[in-house]
């Protein structure tokens, strides 16, 4: 927990001076992220923090720092709170970010929970889904597959989150600058774009509506997901700590079904984090971990 703010010396004339976010209001303002978002801001990122902040609340926002933080402790459904969350989270992504592992998800995943199961409808959750990139990959390759007569009578149910409720719009938008599209999208899914206006192309209605995004806070120890086949939590754990970590990993095991399949970023990896083995590691083409049976005591 942080502290209240008013002592340490940071009196208002110091921190009035040149604005600048002064060192001892900023490890006030990382343990509050900390605390709401489990994303541990490295002291380094002052200057960037800093940067974004004034981009969001205006030239004069650091002059009265102390209020600010008030009305962020003041509850989580805030502006001020929402803003915070835009100017902290590093949203990087892009459509087939690690290519690997959406052939991966065609060839190999979805083939063999066909053949493991007699339900007609399975379940995917992208985790941390930033602007929607990585949803919309998964739609795309899901599509394809369903398209397929091994997969006839087969659904396919799409949830994405995010805590950052300004990317979760954008994502359900669908619309993306065409250069980017053009760069990252494989051509023989360039046929789920249309080019709405100069300069920017939009997902086609059809795939837009196969994802349900909703913001969600891993942070929450109430799971939003259950049953979920495969999960896609990638890119994101590595801004926590370690203990952190492990208590999303454990409510991301919940939220799987027994051999459920979970995609980390490329080069992530479990490593130490899983203690209790809720994981096991499959390696083939590219790494990604099955859900053991187990449940672990006291996880949540
Ligand atoms: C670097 S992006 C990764 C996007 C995508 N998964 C990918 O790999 O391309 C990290 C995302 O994690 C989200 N994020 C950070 N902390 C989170 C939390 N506590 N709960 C949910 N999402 C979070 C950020 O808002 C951001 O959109």
């Amino acid at each position: 927990m942080i502290g209240n703010g008013r002592t340490g010396g940071i009196t208002a004339s110091a921190r009035s001076q040149g604005e600048q976010l002064l060192i001892e209001d900023f490890i006030l303002l990382r343990s509050l992220v900390r605390e709401r978002t489990l994303i541990s801001l490295p002291l380094s990122s002052k200057k960037q923090v800093e940067f974004r902040l004034r981009k969001k609340l205006g030239e004069n926002s650091l002059k009265d720092f102390q209020r600010y933080l008030d009305l962020l402790r003041s509850g989580e459904e805030t502006e001020e709170y929402y803003q915070l969350i835009d100017a902290v989270t590093i949203k990087e992504t892009r459509f087939f970010r690690n290519e690997k592992q959406f052939v991966v998800l065609e060839t190999e995943v979805l083939p063999e929970l066909l053949q493991a199961t007699e339900r007609s409808t399975l379940r995917i959750w992208s985790a941390a889904c930033s602007t929607g990139e990585e949803a919309y990959s998964i739609a795309m390759v899901v599509d394809r597959f369903l398209a397929t007569p091994a997969a006839r009578g087969m659904t396919v149910e799409i949830l994405a989150s995010d805590l950052n409720r300004e990317v979760v719009h954008r994502a359900v938008q669908g619309l993306y600058p065409k250069p980017q599209v053009m760069k990252d999208v494989p051509r023989d899914f360039l046929r789920y774009f249309q080019e709405v206006s100069e300069g920017w192309m939009q997902v086609e209605e059809g795939l837009r509506r196969r994802v349900t995004f909703f913001t969600h806070n891993l942070r929450h120890p109430a799971i939003p997901v259950r049953e979920a086949d495969i999960i896609f939590c990638r890119n994101v754990l590595i801004y926590f700590e370690p203990e952190a970590r492990r208590q999303v990993l454990q409510r991301l095991h919940k939220a799987l079904r027994p051999g459920g399949k979970l995609f980390l970023g490329d080069g992530e990896t479990l490593g130490t984090i899983d203690r209790d083995r809720l994981f096991e590691p499959i390696i083939g083409k590219v790494l990604y971990y099955q859900a053991s049976a187990g449940d672990v005591a006291g996880s949540g």
